[in-house]
């Protein structure tokens, strides 16, 4: 299938390209980014894009299918500069590594039973559909470079202000990049960066 000029396969155990997927390239802006990181990469559609512009993307997943099935799209595209590896969210990156753009498309349905498949943990955000969301901004700051930009996907089904007051009380700014208002929730791109420029 092609989407967004990209020869994209699918597979039963990996998140497809989405409306959240399309919103997220939509309110990316690289910059001067010379390196970028991607948590949860699915298809390998957002790394993809990002791969374009940027010269070196690293690119993870906990989904041992996903991170198969984005090295065969890369190669289906010939794009040779995204560098996958497993990890649950930061956990397999050293602290001192720094990035200029990072991006995460997380799990957020509340759910409150444990995820039986793979594909389960595209969606599973836990009891309220925070805690992918929690983790994450917990040590974005160790691995954002001083003026980076992340971009984070969040679904009206965890309260925003959850993460605007988070931010707000740990040094970072943030601008609501997209909106997209759906039958049961409405999606929002987070663009955050460090508060004026300085870092703690
Ligand atoms: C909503 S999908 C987004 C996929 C892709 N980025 C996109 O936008 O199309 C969430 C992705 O995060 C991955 N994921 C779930 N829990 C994770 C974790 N703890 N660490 C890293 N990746 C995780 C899932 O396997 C899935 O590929």
């Amino acid at each position: 299938m092609e989407i967004l000029d990209f020869k994209i396969a699918q597979d039963e155990n990996v998140y497809p390209p989405s409306e959240d997927s399309y919103l997220l390239i939509e309110a990316i802006n690289p910059n001067n980014s010379i390196n970028a990181l991607e948590i949860g990469i699915g298809s390998g559609i957002i790394s993809m894009h990002l791969a374009k512009k940027i010269d070196t993307v690293f690119s993870c997943d906990i989904n041992p299918y996903s991170l198969f099935l984005s090295r065969q799209n890369a190669l289906a595209n010939s794009i040779s500069n995204i560098y996958l590896f497993s990890s649950n969210i930061f956990s397999s990156i050293k602290p001192g590594i720094l990035f200029d753009l990072i991006v995460f498309n997380p799990p957020y349905l509340p759910v409150d039973s444990p995820p039986r498949k793979l594909i389960d943990l595209s969606y599973h955000g836990g009891i309220d559909g925070g805690d992918h969301i929690r983790t994450f901004l917990k040590s974005l700051g160790l691995f954002l470079s001083i003026n980076g930009t992340t971009y984070l996907l969040q679904s009206s089904l965890y309260p925003l202000e959850n993460t605007t007051n988070y931010l707000e009380n740990n040094n970072f700014k943030y601008n609501i990049k997209r909106t997209l208002k759906l039958d049961f929730e409405t999606l929002y791109v987070l663009e955050i960066s460090f508060f004026k420029n300085n870092k703690f």
